[in-house]
């Protein structure tokens, strides 16, 4: 079943062709440099590159699976969450695309779309497993007993685990997105030098990342007051473990808790290279098979939202003109 997919919930653009799980081409158009002169994504430069991006993107994920209009069988499309004039730009396009082809226009939650990621290098892959999803705006553990069934046991109260990479990564003086440049110039932790809080929850399994971001900005602060150096890739390894360690503790608690031998991470942050290696140390140490994306599969495409596309159509989730884009979402939704 050949899926035309679509991608614009933050600052990607991505069209892509797939079938089932193969994938026949994956174009992303990013806006990453636009936006690191303020920091972090700006919402309206966002919607609007996406309006002027996505035409272009479409054509040529169209020529590079060498195939026509006229052999798409279904588009699939992120409608939530995210950021809502972005979503809107793809949303809006697949329905206009739905329209003309006469083909069915199938939503797809961003969330469900960045753990299909990982069906894409794992044939094998099927649920039920447990699953860690953690990205720029959201940080879950969810059961996944099948393609289209969620169970989230735990999420963040508060700030995701990307958020607090990106804006410690920020004070640091590190460039948009910060997490990934806090993980390419971390060295070695140091908790003596620079303790950092763990933060608590109520729910065993939920997060919390906004005392930890402050902690970390206010550390930065007040040596830069006092005119004292800070070791740079010092602090962003003991950042970095800290986050890890409490992603790991979590997730691995939940999963041995629910008798899970199947684990998965999915979203921009399962990207990260402490996180990838720990994670796989602490599962083959319990005889847990532990599965994480390609990297290049890691952060927003919209190859994942065909994947997932396939699978929410195959169990009857298919929408029309009426779909709208929404900002809020959770990912059992239905
Ligand atoms: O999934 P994603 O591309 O977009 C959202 O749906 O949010 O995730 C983006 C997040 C950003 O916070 C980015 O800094 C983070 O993923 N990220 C990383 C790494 N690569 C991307 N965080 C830590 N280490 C990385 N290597």
């Amino acid at each position: 079943m050949i899926i035309l997919a679509i991608e614009s919930s933050c600052d990607e653009t991505s069209v892509s062709i797939t079938d089932e799980r193969k994938i026949l081409s994956n174009i992303i158009s990013t806006q990453i440099a636009e936006h690191k002169i303020y920091g972090g994504v700006v919402p309206e430069i966002a919607s609007r590159r996406h309006t002027e991006a996505i035409s272009q993107v479409c054509e040529e994920a169209l020529k590079s699976a060498g195939i026509t209009y006229g052999d798409i069988d279904a588009v699939a499309v992120t409608f939530a969450p995210g950021l809502i004039g972005a979503l809107l730009v793809g949303v809006n396009f697949a329905k206009g695309l739905s329209y003309a082809l006469g083909v069915p226009l199938i939503p797809v939650h961003h969330l469900r779309s960045h753990i299909a990621a990982n069906y894409i290098d794992a044939p094998e892959l099927k649920p039920p497993f447990m699953c860690l999803t953690v990205s720029g705006g959201n940080t879950i553990i969810t059961e996944v007993t099948d393609y289209t069934k969620f169970t989230p046991i735990g999420r963040t109260t508060d700030d995701a685990a990307g958020e607090c990479f990106d804006k410690t990564a920020r004070a640091l003086g590190l460039s948009y997105p910060g997490g990934v440049n806090l993980d390419k110039i971390a060295t070695t932790a140091d908790t003596k030098l620079y303790p950092l809080p763990t933060p608590h929850t109520e729910n065993e399994y939920d997060f919390s990342f906004s005392g930890l971001k402050t902690a970390v900005v206010n550390l930065v602060h007040n040596k830069t007051q006092k005119g004292e150096e800070i070791d740079v890739p010092v602090l962003a390894a003991t950042i970095r473990q800290k986050v890890c360690d409490i992603l790991i503790q979590k997730t691995l608690s939940a999963t041995e808790s629910k008798g899970y031998k199947t684990l998965v991470m999915a979203g921009g942050v399962s990207a990260n290279s402490e996180l990838r290696t720990r994670m796989q140390q602490e599962c083959d140490a319990r005889g847990i098979k532990l599965y994480y994306p390609t990297l290049k599969y890691c952060g927003d495409n919209a190859a994942m939202v065909g994947v997932q596309g396939y699978y929410e159509y195959v169990s009857g989730n298919i929408s029309d003109a009426s779909l709208n884009a929404t900002a809020t979402l959770p990912i059992n939704y239905q």
